[in-house]
């Protein structure tokens, strides 16, 4: 039995081939919408996994289609490319687009088809400005930490998902969009790239974990700069600093990005998994904690049928076909 992709119910006829493509017929079904919207669609709906090695993924199939109004979601060869989408606000984060980009992370950590992330700004000019500040002048206190902790969640459960996140930073990453940013793995620049925590200025703090994650990236002293401040630094000093992976022409930015990603995605995802748990986990604890965890994983994966085919391939001079078991 699968799960319809349209309203959920379990399918009795899905079978094994279900796991692989399943075309849903033609029905009328609500799909739960983002805050009050609630979309009607009457359509015929084709999901189709195609990884290389779906046929070992599990089959997980009880996420409903995306259909963002703020955000594009775009999934091929394992890699799901995920651009806000507000380029007349610099892609700045409403309300909205924190709960489309929740919904976005449920599918990458529930589908097996998702191996990796790109994430991005559309347009030229920005990869976010920042929380939207028309919806910050009409806060108070309480929904104010409301929307902190929301949107702390959401890049917390990003940072965690298990697989590789990169964010490709197209421009201005202002506030929210250096934070969001942040909560990704790896961040590759482009040179027009500007970063900044600029929310002093309005008379206002960093509110998704930029106080928590800046400093962790570039030392304590850097980021009080930054953060007292509110200065803009370009892409090369961020690089100086250590806030990005790499600075790369504005027309290179999506290839490099997906080319470091898909070297990323060669390599044993459990291994992977396992290296962001443990520096996620490690940096947060003694060393002498770190290395336990670090040791655990590493008997843990020589459990692995990935270790024995990784191990054998280099052996046998050939490359390795990993399957995640
Ligand atoms: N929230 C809401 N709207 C934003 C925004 C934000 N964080 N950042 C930009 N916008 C909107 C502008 O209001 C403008 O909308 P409009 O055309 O309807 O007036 C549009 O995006 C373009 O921005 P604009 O300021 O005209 O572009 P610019 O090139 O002159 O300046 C910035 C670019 C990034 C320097 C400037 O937009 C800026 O300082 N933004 C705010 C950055 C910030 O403080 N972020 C942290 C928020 S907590």
């Amino acid at each position: 039995m699968s799960r319809c992709p349209v309203d959920g119910r379990w399918d009795a006829h899905g079978g094994e081939d279900s796991r692989r493509r399943s075309r849903v017929t033609s029905r009328r079904s609500l799909i739960a919408g983002y805050g009050s919207r609630v979309a009607t669609i009457e359509e015929r709906i084709t999901f189709e996994a195609r990884t290389p090695n779906d046929q070992f993924l599990p089959a997980t199939r009880d996420w409903r289609p995306i259909m963002p109004t703020t955000l594009l979601f775009e999934l091929s060869d394992g890699i799901a490319r995920v651009t806000i989408n507000r380029p007349d606000k610099l892609n700045a984060l409403n309300a909205t687009v924190i709960a489309e980009l929740g919904d976005v992370v449920t599918r990458i950590e529930t589908d097996a088809a998702v191996r990796g992330v790109i994430l991005t700004g559309a347009g030229s000019k920005a990869f976010v400005a920042g929380a939207d500040i028309s919806e910050l002048s009409e806060q108070g206190p309480i929904d104010g930490k409301a929307r902190s902790i929301l949107g702390q969640m959401v890049f917390r459960r990003l940072e965690r998902c298990g697989k590789p996140v990169i964010a490709a930073v197209n421009g201005f990453a202002l506030g929210g969009g250096c934070e969001l940013a942040m909560a990704c793995h790896i961040r590759i620049a482009a040179e027009n790239a500007r970063f900044g925590q600029p929310e002093v200025k309005l008379g206002i703090g960093p509110g998704y974990g930029g106080t928590a994650r800046l400093p962790r990236l570039v030392g304590r002293g850097r980021a009080l700069e930054l953060l007292l401040t509110g200065a803009m630094i370009d892409a090369a000093e961020a690089y100086r600093i250590g806030l990005v992976n790499r600075v790369v022409p504005g027309d290179a930015l999506l290839e490099e990005s997906e080319a470091m990603l898909k070297t990323i995605l060669e390599n044993g995802p459990l291994a992977i998994k396992a290296c962001l748990e443990a520096v996620d986990a490690g940096l947060d604890t003694s060393l002498d904690q770190g290395l336990l965890l670090e040791a655990n994983h590493f008997g843990l994966l020589s459990s692995t049928e990935d270790m024995r085919e990784g191990t054998r391939a280099f052996t046998e001079k050939r490359k390795p076909v990993f399957r995640g078991l």
